[in-house]
């Protein structure tokens, strides 16, 4: 198994090492291609990068970054949205130009359209070069629910009852959902570089399957077991009772 699992103390702790890690890889590569989940874990990692990247001008100027997911029927504007979520933890902090942005707009007339857009970007900017991906309660990683295709790209998909259930912690008033679009497992797989995080008690049945159940597309976030550069980080909480790697 290539897959390299660290497990931190803390939360605080982990989202330290999750931002370094942001942080190195565009050091290393001032205009690297970046895509970046949505959700209530990553938020600390967020802000100690956009925080670290202040005090120590970090130029996240020639970054690019690519939308994750987005919910189908939910503007930009409403707060709930992953575009709204990311422009206030890291777009608006590190100062990021608009043509540096690629999201899904999910009020745009054909979607399809929008998810080949998407694609073609991917392509013109040589691909993704650093993924932080978050893990959903039912395995799911972006919008790719249980079941879903390894080798799609960027898609529609109408979402599992966990994610529209789960999902109302993002929004001020009940939303409904039901409908989301994704970037595809192939897509994921093909990027350069995969953080996945997971913390918190509730997500260590979903991390005891995603790491030693079997890889499959039940379980979405278990692909990233085959990914070559894929780095899986846990609190302890999340780490649970974990056979593997500790
Ligand atoms: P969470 O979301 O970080 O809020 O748990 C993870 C996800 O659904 O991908």
């Amino acid at each position: 198994m290539t897959m390299n699992l660290f497990v931190y103390k803390t939360y605080e702790e982990l989202s330290r090492h999750a931002a370094d890690q942001v942080i190195q890889s565009v050091v290393d590569k001032p205009e690297a291609v970046l895509c970046m989940a949505t959700g209530s874990t990553p938020i600390l990692t967020y802000s100690y990068v956009s925080a670290f990247a202040k005090q120590n001008r970090v130029d996240f100027s020639r970054v690019h970054f690519i939308s994750l997911d987005e919910w189908v029927g939910v503007p930009r504007t409403n707060a709930g949205s992953c575009y709204a979520f990311l422009h206030a933890s890291l777009f608006a902090p590190l100062v990021i130009r608009n043509d540096h942005i690629h999201f899904f707009n999910t009020e745009a007339d054909d979607l399809v359209f929008e998810c080949k857009r998407i694609d073609a970007k991917i392509i013109e900017l040589g691909g993704i070069d650093f993924m932080l991906l978050g893990v959903g309660m039912n395995g799911h990683i972006g919008f790719n629910e249980p079941g879903v295709s390894r080798k799609l790209n960027a898609h529609v998909i109408e979402l599992d009852e966990v994610t529209c259930t789960v999902g109302q912690k993002y929004f001020s008033e009940e939303t409904k959902l039901k409908n989301g679009i994704t970037l595809g497992l192939a897509q994921i797989m093909k990027s350069r570089k995969i953080l996945l995080l997971a913390t918190g008690s509730d997500k260590q049945d979903i991390i005891r399957k995603t790491l030693e159940g079997k890889i499959s597309n039940d379980v979405p976030a278990s692909f990233i077991r085959k990914h070559p550069n894929g780095y899986v980080l846990l609190d302890l909480s999340a780490a649970g009772e974990l056979t593997i790697g500790l």
